[in-house]
């Protein structure tokens, strides 16, 4: 491990609190707290929803803050192997692309349900189905891969080639309303991840490596929130129960197909693949997990929250297809 030659100048500005260069588990635990407790608070995750409406009508990509990106180094990285800690962004910037692929499958998905959230992911097409505008969803995630690219490049000199792979393809069945669901729930989950992902980055870095993270973070918090709460909006009836199910079950489906490309486990398990789990210390290993339950934990109190007039002021009334379908109670 590389020791950090400025703790006791960076700790002032770290966003976990202090740390130490080798951290226990009880400390990293520390860090991660204090980062969920500023970026995922109640008061954060409401205004990020709150603001959809207003996204519909002026999309406004939020811009990021100027980044000292010729002083990262290796000496920020805390609590994990250097080499460890350069595979998870090269395998991070894997699992961001390609994010046209994506923005323009959840459009098709949601233009038939909600042409406002449709243009929010994906833009707008023409007649012949060119892209005339892209969402705004696209504009804030199209700058992530290239950011990780870069930090890669600051941190081992050298350029990171992608490895290209195909998205999953809208494939609708005669059922708008379900695929939406089953989609949302996918994109949701994806969200997720990746806010689990980078909040765990940022606890393991600090000074200018940690803010260009930070950035990715703020970006994924924002989708995320905005995907829970359109999704609760328009599917009401479905538990949280229901929605763990749903995603165990289509896992377990999915399993049986051939199709695997589209499987939520072969998703995960290429994730744990291209980060190189298998190469994680234990620590590194339990202080992932405990960021996921615990940001999963933050999120349903903050879901809890959002009563059904609350979400009527904020997107009227559910169109009249999304009423009365007791298919994904
Ligand atoms: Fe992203
Ligand atoms: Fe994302």
């Amino acid at each position: 491990m590389i020791a950090n030659p400025f703790p006791l100048k960076l700790a002032a500005i770290d966003s976990a609190g202090n740390f130490t260069p080798q951290p226990n588990l009880w400390q990293t635990q520390r860090r991660i707290q204090a980062l969920i407790q500023t970026y995922l608070s109640a008061d954060v995750l409401c205004d990020r929803l709150s603001d959809l409406p207003l996204q519909f009508q002026t999309p406004q990509p939020r811009p990021w803050r100027r980044l000292n990106w010729q002083s990262v180094n290796a000496s920020q990285i805390i609590g994990i192997e250097p080499l460890v800690f350069i595979a998870i962004l090269a395998g991070s910037a894997d699992t961001e692309e390609p994010i046209r692929g994506y923005t323009q499958t959840s459009r098709q998905y949601l233009e038939p349900l909600h042409p406002d959230m449709a243009r929010f992911v994906g833009g707008a097409v023409d007649d012949r189905g060119t892209l005339v505008e892209l969402g705004l969803w696209e504009k804030e995630e199209r700058q992530h891969a290239p950011a990780l690219q870069r930090l890669y490049t600051q941190l081992t000199g050298l350029k990171l080639r992608l490895v290209s792979h195909t998205p999953r393809p809208y494939q609708p069945t005669d059922n708008p309303h379900v695929d939406l669901y089953y989609h949302g729930l996918h994109r949701i989950a994806t969200e997720y991840g990746a806010t689990c992902l980078y909040l765990w980055l940022m606890a393991h870095t600090t000074g200018p490596l940690q803010s260009v993270l930070e950035e990715l973070l703020i970006d994924e918090i924002n989708h995320m929130t905005k995907f829970w709460g359109f999704g609760l909006w328009a599917y009401p009836d479905s538990s949280r129960l229901k929605v763990l199910q749903t995603l165990s079950q289509s896992a377990i489906q999915k399993l049986w197909q051939t199709d695997q490309h589209s499987s939520l486990l072969h998703t995960l398990k290429r994730m744990a693949q291209t980060l190189h789990w298998e190469a994680w210390s234990f620590n590194n290993k339990a202080s992932f997990l405990w960021t996921f339950a615990i940001a999963l934990q933050q999120l349903c109190t903050w879901s809890h929250s959002l009563t059904p007039e609350y979400l009527h002021r904020l997107f009227g009334d559910r169109p009249g297809h999304l009423i009365n379908s007791d298919v994904v109670k």
